[in-house]
């Protein structure tokens, strides 16, 4: 009967920490430091393939030992998907009425050396755009509701994304800007058009998608902050740095630990900048 572990869980726990894309690199690393950090809270990892997540309890349950303060539990979540994002929704509303914590730290990224063709950099640059920028916003107003007064969400983002890497002034001041999701997709859709046709460049526009899904992130980011500042919510965009994962084949300067700190950071410290892109627990301007 889910009421009763409802009531259950209600009695026993502090803070619910829900990370997306927990299962390997920066977000396992945010779930680990969470989990010695936070006292008797519960943190869900949530991962694509349901079994993932599984394993990676086990990981860090076998890892962290005595020094894991929290509980584990892993949901499987693609944020692209309407009806996972609706699941997760309805069972953390189920089992604990509100949430503390959202952490989006699900994303992809592509090498730009290995496309072969526009088409299929026109379909890999939408994909980014699915999962970095489009799947951040609907994980995240599929859980607002339930997010505590007081409560965070913290967006990992890059700062690839800074707007200096574009020379476009129109479109970048609108990210920069924007006052709702419109404007903001406005440009998406502005550079995807450039990407079809190949006219990137000639539009002031880096190359990579990866690079403009992540600005499209920081302004997420930077608007929802305006938006619900009456509830109470704070949003925070962190950069991670250049952090040794797949994403970077493994050739990232930071460890997972060092890559996850500023996220962590942002997810529990009071005094933390909130609406601005931070790096290293530093504000770094965006624009
Ligand atoms: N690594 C860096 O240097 C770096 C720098 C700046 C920013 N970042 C950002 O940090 C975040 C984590 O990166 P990482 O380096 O840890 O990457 P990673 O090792 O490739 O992990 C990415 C995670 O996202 C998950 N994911 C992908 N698509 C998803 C979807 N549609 N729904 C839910 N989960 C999905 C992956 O699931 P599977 O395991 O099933 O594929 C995986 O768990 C990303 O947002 C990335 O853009 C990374």
């Amino acid at each position: 009967m889910p009421q009763v572990f409802a009531e259950t869980d209600l009695q026993k726990s502090n803070q619910i920490f829900v990370v997306t894309g927990a299962n390997r690199g920066i977000g396992y690393g945010i779930v680990e430091k969470l989990a010695t950090q936070i006292e008797n809270g519960i943190i869900y990892i949530t991962s694509l393939k349901e079994s993932d997540g599984k394993s990676a309890i086990e990981s860090l349950t076998k890892s962290l030992g005595e020094n894991k303060k929290s509980e584990l539990r892993c949901h499987q979540l693609d944020i692209t998907s309407a009806e996972s994002c609706k699941k997760i929704t309805t069972h953390l509303k189920e089992c604990h009425g509100k949430i503390d914590v959202l952490i989006n730290n699900a994303g992809v990224a592509f090498y730009l050396e290995t496309i072969k063709t526009l088409d299929e950099k026109y379909e890999k640059g939408w994909h980014s755009m699915n999962v970095n920028y489009f799947g951040t916003k609907q994980i995240t107003l599929n859980l607002l509701p339930l997010i505590k007064p007081g409560g965070r969400v913290v967006n990992i983002c890059s700062q690839l994304g800074k707007l200096q890497h574009h020379n476009n002034l129109k479109y970048t001041l609108k990210l920069k800007n924007a006052k709702n999701y419109e404007e903001i997709e406005e440009v998406i859709d502005f550079y995807m058009g450039c990407l079809k046709e190949d006219t990137c460049t000639k539009n002031g526009f880096h190359e990579s998608p990866y690079r403009l899904s992540k600005s499209a992130e920081i302004a997420l980011t930077v608007l929802q902050k305006k938006l619900f500042k009456d509830k109470g919510i704070k949003f925070y965009a962190a950069c991670p740095g250049y952090v040794n994962t797949a994403m970077t084949l493994f050739k990232g300067t930071l460890t997972i630990q060092e890559g996850a700190d500023t996220p962590t950071w942002l997810a529990t410290n009071e005094n933390a900048p909130d609406g601005v892109l931070v790096f290293q627990r530093k504000i770094m301007e965006w624009y």
